[in-house]
């Protein structure tokens, strides 16, 4: 298997973010974004998180950390327990705003031919509107990284939003809770639009809105912070779960106000291509049983049709507009006529499988995303796990659920224009390995070579699928695990100025890549 498996002209890359990877968080003009006040203002890590609130806080205060204040109320209400698992944030994480020319170099030496980033909104706009000005420092550093990469023949894919919200739209309309969200991501686009348009063909205006989404209004586990799952023991109860449900939309119309004005005005000229990247784990019935198969079609239409379906039909799934009911916003004609067909491609992000099994409505009164669907997802049945697991808790190996989930799009959706926009897995940041033996990552190697296999069936099955990004070149922040799991192909030193090294698997896709 190598690239020469694959027909002419299929675009192999890989992914990353801007809150990931550039660092700089407080140079060049930046301005802070959510996750800038989610990681500073209540930075508890685990074991303080176990300290009572006093004890906590000289702990964090130690470290450097701020207390939330008082807006935020206090420890341990506003702090969820376990947010970023080390306390840690992206103020540097793997510096790339200061060693881009090197890492272009590194992607040009392995052989790729695309490079996925994202631009930081609050880096272009400081404080998220257009009257608030543009930040010409930050447009320079997104000029030099994508002359540098067209420089060394590679292909910029840039992601417009990935969910690093400047702060000031949050504090003064919270974000894609509020409709006032559209025309501000609008504004922002055209000016990406403008200043980039002329070199980049391929837009992707959102990454996962419902991570985004759930993350950040059910579990409350991601910026905003905001729960509203009455499972979750630090949200207030019986909240109406309504939240999610008005992100989601919110963020189809911000994306659809986004085509419409490059459409109406850039199109024409720059003949470029926009899409959307959604997470997409796959479903896998917990038995043969009927009931859990409609289970498991269930969780396909909350995790993917919850856009596929406006994306292609105008509407959100039939299960969702039953079972949700009235927390589901209703989209005017205007609007499913602008929602209806805004893309030119899908990015899909596939890492993992699920169960799926029929869940009876429980605790009905206090309904919500997490219990909408009556279908619960698992990693086990019968005590066995659904894959070999990697670091991260939900991360399992099920290679074949990449053709799979491909030939449901296909087949669901109109055999649609698809690249698969993230596909990867971590390892435990071991601090105890020596940096030789922190390199070897044969799990890695079997993870994407096995993914890789399928994909190529899947082609071979008709799917539409023109490229794939592997996520992710470098180790980096991982959200809500920080720096203790590992992504990249390539290892950060974060001891030794972020320097990088080749992992096996960097030598191995080197490999695969040759031409
Ligand atoms: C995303 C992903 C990435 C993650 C990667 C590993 O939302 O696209 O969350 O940013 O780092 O999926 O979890």
């Amino acid at each position: 298997l190598n690239r020469s498996s694959f027909p002419a002209g299929f675009i192999f890359g890989t992914a990353s973010s801007s809150y990931q990877y550039e660092g700089a968080a407080k140079d060049g003009g930046r301005g802070p974004s959510i996750w800038d006040t989610f990681t500073h203002r209540c930075p508890f890590s685990i074991r303080e998180n176990q300290l009572s609130g006093q004890q906590a806080f000289k702990s964090m205060e130690r470290r450097g950390g701020t207390r939330s204040d008082s807006s935020f109320g206090t420890f341990p209400n506003w702090c969820h327990k376990d947010r970023i698992q080390d306390g840690s944030n992206g103020d540097v994480t793997v510096d790339q705003y200061h060693h881009y020319k090197e890492d272009v170099g590194i992607m040009r030496q392995m052989g790729f031919d695309a490079y996925r980033f994202s631009i930081s909104w609050s880096r272009v706009l400081p404080n998220g509107r257009l009257s608030g000005g543009v930040n010409l420092e930050g447009i320079k550093y997104y000029n030099n990284l994508i002359n540098e990469l067209l420089a060394k023949g590679l292909k910029p894919f840039v992601t417009l939003f990935h969910f690093d919200l400047p702060q000031s739209l949050e504090d003064d309309y919270g974000g894609f809770l509020s409709p006032h969200i559209v025309n501000d991501f609008r504004d922002y686009t055209e000016v990406c639009f403008k200043e980039f348009g002329d070199r980049v063909k391929h837009w992707i205006t959102l990454n996962e809105p419902t991570s985004y989404s759930v993350g950040g209004y059910t579990s409350g586990a991601i910026p905003p912070g905001r729960c509203s799952d009455w499972q979750n023991q630090y949200c207030t109860k019986g909240n109406s779960g309504t939240e999610p449900y008005l992100v989601i939309h919110h963020q189809l119309l911000a994306h659809a106000a986004a085509v419409k004005v490059y459409r109406q005005k850039y199109q024409e000229r720059q003949k470029g291509t926009l899409g959307i990247s959604l997470e997409t784990g796959w479903m896998v019935p917990y038995s043969k049983a009927r009931h859990h198969r409609n289970a498991m079609l269930r969780a396909l239409d909350f995790r993917i049709g919850w856009l596929m379906d406006p994306l292609i039909n105008g509407d959100y799934p039939h299960s969702m507009r039953s079972l949700v009911g009235n927390r589901l916003p209703k989209f005017t004609k205007e609007q499913s006529k602008l929602v209806n067909r805004s893309f030119d491609f899908i990015g899909l992000n596939y890492y993992t499988a699920y169960y799926a099994a029929y869940a009876p409505q429980h605790n009905a009164g206090n309904a919500s995303y997490l219990t909408d669907s009556r279908a619960n997802l698992s990693t086990e049945r019968n005590g066995i796990p659904i894959g070999p697991q990697a670091a991260s808790e939900w991360l399992h190996l099920y290679p074949r659920g990449i053709r799979d989930l491909l030939l449901y799009t296909k087949q669901k959706y109109h055999n649609p224009l698809i690249y698969i926009t993230e596909n990867g897995i971590d390892e435990f940041n071991n601090a105890t390995l020596s940096l030789e033996e922190a390199l070897v990552d044969n799990q890695r190697i079997e993870y994407y070579f096995s993914h890789l296999w399928y994909l190529q069936k899947a082609i071979r099955d008709g799917v539409n699928v023109k490229g794939y990004f592997a996520w992710s070149l470098l180790d980096n922040f991982e959200w809500n695990s920080g720096y203790t799991v590992r992504f990249g192909i390539n290892y950060v030193d974060y001891k030794d100025g972020c320097k990088r090294h080749p992992k096996l698997s960097a030598h191995w896709f080197t490999n695969f890549l040759k031409k």
